[in-house]
């Protein structure tokens, strides 16, 4: 499959991860980090647009299913995996990767501001799940222990999105740095704006993205792009 996007360590396919999944090289991936359409019906509101493809909650859980099936020959028996949920599907997630991962743990990244919903009679949805799952094989994670809680990584503000549900580069660095081998293979198979390439590049990881929506490849792309020319001027 020819890739909409690629450097010396980073590729994007503007494709259905479906497809593009298996033709990835076998047991290739080192860490598996991803933001698959959560299954909310999101409608995003302001300027980045539109509702995420496959999002309403049947089709997202099936998508989600499918990758995973389509991406298992590709995954390192002592693979780390991310995935993150909204709080009222996780356990469908849950569900769906433990059919493929063993399920270390979830950790809950604490984005200390607000959300929707109803702002008088609930709490305030100021966080967001993140399932770990790992192959087969044990592999340690990088550094001390440290707590599930994931704080001190704001949102992207609204302003400075390029997709409705971005996710800020340094906590998937911090992901990475955790659970990628030095030179290790990233997958992303919802790979949105980027941000797990970006934060794989940064890293000096290599990675491959898949993203079905064209202005979000073209996001990406910008920002990759924009990537290697700071490296390069450096
Ligand atoms: C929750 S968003 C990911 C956002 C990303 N983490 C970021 O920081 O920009 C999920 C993405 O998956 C894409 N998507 C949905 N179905 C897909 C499929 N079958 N193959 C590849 N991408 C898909 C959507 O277009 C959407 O951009």
């Amino acid at each position: 499959m020819k890739s909409y996007f690629q450097t010396d360590t980073v590729t994007l396919f503007h494709a259905d991860c479906r497809d593009a999944l298996a033709g990835l090289p076998s047991e290739s991936v080192d860490v598996l980090l991803t933001d698959p359409p959560y299954g909310m019906a999101y409608e995003a509101k302001g300027k980045s647009g539109a509702a995420i493809r496959a999002d309403g909650s049947r089709q997202g859980m099936r998508v989600f299913r499918q990758a995973l099936t389509a991406a298992g020959p590709a995954l390192k028996p002592d693979l780390h995996a991310f995935v993150f949920c909204h709080w009222e599907s996780w356990p469908d997630f849950f569900d769906a990767a433990s059919a493929h991962l063993k399920i270390k743990g979830a950790l809950m990244w604490w984005k200390a501001r607000g959300g929707m919903g109803d702002c008088a009679a609930s709490f305030a949805p100021d966080y967001e799940v993140v399932l770990h799952g790992a192959g087969p094989t044990r592999r340690a994670l990088a550094g001390k222990r440290h707590g599930a809680v994931l704080d001190g990584y704001p949102p992207v503000p609204a302003r400075a999105r390029t997709h409705p549900t971005e996710k800020p580069v340094n906590l998937l660095s911090y992901l990475l740095e955790r659970s990628c081998p030095a030179g290790g293979l990233v997958l992303d198979p919802f790979a949105g704006s980027g941000a797990t390439l970006v934060a794989a590049q940064q890293l000096g990881l290599r990675a491959v993205g898949v993203e079905l929506e064209e202005r979000y490849c073209e996001a990406a792309a910008r920002r990759l792009e924009a990537g290697t020319a700071l490296s390069l001027a450096a």
